[in-house]
């Protein structure tokens, strides 16, 4: 299971232990409105303390089970694209998890690692489940940096999340993690503001801002890998396009290409999740799959709830 109380001597620490606290299949901290793992706070407070971005970084942010690690191999695919071309036989994603090819922020602060970022080549590409308005102001103000985010129909949300929870936890109950996403208890909840607080930002400044959710990718991956990679600065050229460069980017980071990589069948994540089985970020990849696991009644009630909270917006 996750390691739970943090050492109260740690930096931070004493601020974590303070704070509202639930105990529920991943203990909650409640901090500035959102349900922070505690495992994790005192990481998230140490990265948006002392993180200080490069104009050309490239944030990739979003709640859990989102495709996160689909937008990490799409970003490092695109970003590294001369270095790394996508169709290469040694590309480093052939190699390694996408998650060991972005650094995820929550670890590397409270494992006061940071210093590595400093020796990261630029353009930065970094990783955070960080809510909008709890990150560095160094990153959302003015001269900070782009910020990429995806999200994702919270059915099916829950269903990854509960799925993947129930590795470390095999008794987890489905109702309960269902529940959480209700009651905005879920790890890093509420849900809805956490997608409302990107979503505003991307409205504001679209230019610094991208709001991505894995439906749309999935639909067409090709032409949001175009979007993502002209966001951050690293446009297809002609040439490429001619090439089928954006095609190459999309085939070595589909759903059945990464889940059959040795990389990805083995192994378990470094620090992060606490050393979680590699395999675990690969399910079905699909959309929908909720039918499976909640009656329509339940479903309505999510819906309800979201419908009602990102009303406003053009999510519901
Ligand atoms: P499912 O559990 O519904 O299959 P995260 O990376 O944020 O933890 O999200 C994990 C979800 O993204 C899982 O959803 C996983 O299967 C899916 N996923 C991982 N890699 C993917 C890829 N290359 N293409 C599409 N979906 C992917």
């Amino acid at each position: 299971a996750f390691p739970v109380a943090r050492d109260p001597e740690e930096e931070f620490g004493d601020l974590v232990v303070a704070l509202p606290r639930k105990e529920q299949f991943l203990v909650g901290r409640l901090y500035k409105g959102f349900w922070l793992p505690e495992y994790f706070a005192p990481g998230m407070l140490a990265f948006q303390r002392r993180f200080t971005p490069r104009p050309d970084d490239v944030v990739l942010t979003s709640y859990p089970k989102c495709g996160t690690t689909w937008l990490k191999a799409l970003a490092f695919a695109a970003m590294a694209r001369d270095a790394y071309p996508p169709a290469a036989a040694d590309h480093p994603l052939r190699r390694l998890n996408p998650h060991a090819c972005i650094p995820f922020m929550e670890d590397i602060f409270i494992e006061r690692r940071e210093a590595m970022l400093d020796g990261l080549p630029s353009p930065r590409l970094i990783n955070t489940h960080t809510p909008y308005s709890l990150l560095p102001e160094k990153v959302t103000t003015g001269g900070g940096c782009k910020v990429v985010y995806i999200c994702r129909d919270p059915k099916d949300m829950v269903v990854s999340l509960y799925h993947f929870i129930r590795r470390l936890q095999p008794d987890l109950s489905f109702v309960d993690t269902f529940e959480s996403v209700l009651d905005g208890t879920v790890p890093y909840g509420p849900m809805w503001d956490h997608i409302l607080g990107y979503w505003h930002a991307s409205v504001m400044h679209p230019d610094r801002v991208l709001f991505l959710k894995y439906e749309d990718l999935l639909q067409n991956t090709g032409e949001h890998v175009r979007k993502l990679a002209e966001f951050m600065g690293r446009p297809f050229s002609a040439a490429e396009e001619t090439e089928g460069t954006v095609a190459s980017v999309v085939e070595l980071c589909s759903f059945n290409k990464m889940k059959n990589f040795e990389a990805n069948k083995t192994g378990t994540t470094e620090g992060n999740y606490n050393s979680m089985a590699h395999d675990a970020f690969f399910r079905k990849g699909v959309t929908g799959d909720w039918v499976n696991h909640m009656s329509s009644e339940m479903a309505s009630r999510l819906d309800e709830i979201f419908h009602d909270k990102l009303r406003g917006t053009v999510l519901t």
